[in-house]
């Protein structure tokens, strides 16, 4: 049976019109029943819960931590979904970037108040800047900022060699944007928005180019539509001109790389660590280098039971990711 606990939770997320969080008890209900092992019970429930899932168009289904949304009918294989609990503050970019992701949420926020005056929010973004800068992070951010579904679209399925098909997937896509308000994520969109002639059919190349131009154009849905790529030179120029806003990340500064240290070697007592010797050392790696070595730091210092981190564990880790980065260069 389920306790009134549950009960009480599948109410309350049933008149907060909450489906996520409705499935989510669902679903502990008849894991519940299975651990009891009232396995009829359990299946019943289970077949209910997928019925219900079939039901409707994108339901979200939990997967606590994160609750996972399966794209339903054409779009299955188009898009991955998620939620994200990731907030602005885990960003680490200059104050100018943030500023201007701030004002990307201040308007989707209040946006009937921006619509109500024949206005639109922002909300085409092109991300561009080196790998591992925060470019995905940042979709991963707006998304759990506004407590909206994170779509990534995947752009392997939608481009295929059957190029017209490709064209008919775009139109899907930018159906769910208007459908189905979320961050919506072309990542590695060098793939779509490239001007490279490389391939033979040049003129299908251009037509995909131009389609997703004219969804973009016609676009003006409640969703967020973030594009990200490390390869901006390869974008057509017609691109830019469509987004609402290009942001530019860069490789982290000292003080980024400082706090992208401490944040994350926040458990350890850090105070005989030099950080301004080791940021300069750091100079050069990415933001996600970065994160790694304070990983790999904490992992010594955990396996070798230290409570406290020395600078010398902080460097090692660092020299040991720029050695990576430049043997991956050669
Ligand atoms: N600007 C940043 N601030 C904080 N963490 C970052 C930043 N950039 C990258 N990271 C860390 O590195 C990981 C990978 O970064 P990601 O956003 O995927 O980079 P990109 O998409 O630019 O290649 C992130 O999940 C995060 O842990
Ligand atoms: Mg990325």
């Amino acid at each position: 049976m389920a306790t009134a606990e549950q009960i009480v939770a599948l109410l309350k997320s049933y008149s907060d019109k909450d489906d996520v969080r409705f499935l989510s008890v669902a679903m502990q209900i008849a894991a519940h029943e299975s651990r009891q092992g009232h396995k009829t019970m359990a299946k019943e429930l289970m077949d209910l819960i997928d019925r219900v899932k079939e039901n409707r168009s994108s339901i979200p289904v939990n997967n606590d931590p994160i609750p996972i949304i399966r794209p339903k009918g054409e779009l299955t294989g188009l898009l991955t979904a998620n939620f994200s609990k990731d907030r602005i503050g885990d960003l680490a970019v200059s104050l100018e970037l943030k500023n201007r992701l701030a004002q990307i949420l201040i308007e989707q926020r209040q946006r009937d108040k921006i619509q109500a005056y024949g206005l639109l929010p922002r909300h085409k973004v092109l991300l561009i800047g080196p790998p591992g800068t925060g470019k995905t992070l940042t979709a991963r951010i707006l998304a759990g900022e506004l407590h909206i579904p994170l779509f990534t679209i995947r752009l392997d399925t939608v481009i295929t060699k059957f190029m017209g098909e490709t064209a008919a997937k775009l139109r899907l896509i930018f159906d769910a944007i208007a459908q189905t308000r979320g961050v919506y994520l072309f990542d590695e969109f060098d793939a779509i928005g490239s001007h490279r002639d490389s391939n033979n059919d040049v003129g299908e190349v251009r037509r995909i180019l131009n389609s997703f131009l004219q969804f973009m154009e016609e676009d003006c849905s409640n969703s967020v539509i973030v594009a990200a790529t490390n390869h901006p030179n390869l974008l057509d120029s017609a691109l830019f001109r469509r987004f609402d806003d290009v942001l530019e990340y860069t490789l982290p500064d000292t003080e980024e790389i400082t706090t992208l240290l401490t944040s994350h070697l926040a458990r350890f007592n850090t105070k005989d660590v030099e950080w301004s010797t080791i940021s300069h050392r750091a100079v050069g790696l990415s933001h996600a280098e970065v994160v790694q070595s304070a990983k790999d730091a904490a992992k010594n210092a955990i396996l070798q039971d230290h409570e406290s981190i020395k600078s010398s564990m902080v460097i090692n880790a660092i020299d040991n990711r720029t050695r990576k980065r430049n043997n991956m260069k050669n």
